[in-house]
């Protein structure tokens, strides 16, 4: 199929082309270039057979929208291009909202234009907020806590209605649990702007000498070691779900979510464990008090996307390290080497 990938240029973005084009789809990236930049199309062309359509632009743009559906005529969008920072969330939510919200409507309206049916979109696990049971199923109620997570939940509204009102259109909406990891090829992997949010990126540069020591939010959860529990997936399984989300869109009509996870949690302390195995070398820490918003636990029960899209997840926590630490240890400054 012909697949529209907004955001195509971002950490998951980048490694969905790759598994879009290893299974025979032609793929077109939209991407302003806020919190990305064009040498990872680079990178991907040379991990490829090269054809990555792309148009710079923002994708509350009608006019660069139009454009791209006329050019490329997706078959298929799958929905990256967005803000993601929790805390920014919550200092800007207009800005999250006409993004996230906004952007979302414009891209639905511009496929309306051309009669393009089917979309995958990237949500997130924050939708659910605090469990009322773990491990977190679709059917979980969803009270998302900041306004990074709102402005998702309405994205998913936006498009179930979308769905329900539009004959034939399908809308696959993938709540994605904690993605960490990088392409065997070391080549693309997690590079954020500046001082990072995620625990893997900020224990990677810790390791390879941009930071000082990894600050632990918190220990005295009630969760077996006292640190933070969280569903961690591998990039390129999150990758591929997205491409078993696309075959799943073609057969189906009307919205659905699916947890992407694997249905294994890890505390603060098994990452830091594991990331030491993978680097060789210890991380140094310093304990703080609980970060604001976090929750003590999060797990997915993700036999759903299993049952519907005949996707789980395959990698390992020590894939995910060592993945991790091979795109860092080879990419000190990211792609700004
Ligand atoms: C994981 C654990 C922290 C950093 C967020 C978004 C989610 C998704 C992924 C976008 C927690 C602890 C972290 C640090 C730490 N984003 N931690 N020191 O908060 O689970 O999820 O990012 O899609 O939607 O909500 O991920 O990696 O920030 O935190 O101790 O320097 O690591 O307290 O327990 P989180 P995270």
């Amino acid at each position: 199929m012909r697949v529209l990938v907004t955001g195509g240029a971002g950490y998951i973005g980048s490694h969905t082309l790759l598994e879009l084009m290893a299974q025979g789809h032609d793929v077109c990236v939209l991407d302003n270039y806020s919190n990305a930049t064009p040498e990872v199309l680079n990178r991907v062309r040379g991990l490829s057979n090269g054809n990555v359509a792309d148009f710079t632009g923002d994708v509350r743009d009608p006019a660069i929208l139009d454009r791209v559906m006329q050019e490329f005529r997706p078959e298929a969008v799958i929905h990256f291009a967005g803000l993601k920072a929790v805390g920014e969330s919550e200092e800007k939510p207009l800005l999250y909202y006409d993004v996230n919200v906004g952007g979302t409507l414009a891209l639905l309206h511009a496929m309306d234009r051309i009669d393009c049916k089917n979309i995958i979109f990237s949500s997130s696990a924050t939708v659910y907020g605090e469990p009322v049971y773990l491990p977190y199923d679709e059917a979980h109620p969803t009270a998302p806590m900041s306004v990074y997570g709102q402005s998702k939940l309405m994205a998913e509204n936006i498009l179930t209605n979308w769905a329900k009102a539009t004959a034939g259109t399908s809308a696959v909406l993938l709540r994605y649990f904690n993605p960490v990891g990088a392409h065997h090829s070391a080549k693309i992997g997690e590079d954020p702007k500046d001082i990072p949010n995620n625990l893997m990126p900020f224990i990677a540069q810790v390791a390879v000498g941009k930071r000082d020591a990894l600050t632990v939010f918190g220990n005295d959860y009630d969760t077996p070691d006292g640190t933070g529990l969280r569903d961690y997936i591998h990039v390129v399984d999150l990758a591929r779900a997205h491409v078993a989300a696309i075959n799943y869109a073609e057969k189906s009509t009307g919205a659905r979510p699916f947890n992407i996870g694997t249905g294994q949690s890890y505390s603060v302390r098994d990452m830091i464990a594991a990331f030491e195995r993978a680097c060789g070398n210890p991380i140094p820490t310093k304990q703080a008090a609980r970060r604001a918003g976090d929750i003590a636990a999060m797990q997915a029960d993700a036999s759903r996307a299993a049952a519907e899209l005949g996707w789980s997840a395959a990698h390992g926590l020590d894939d995910m390290t060592a993945s991790t630490w091979a795109w860092q240890s080879a990419n000190p400054n990211g792609y700004d080497n």
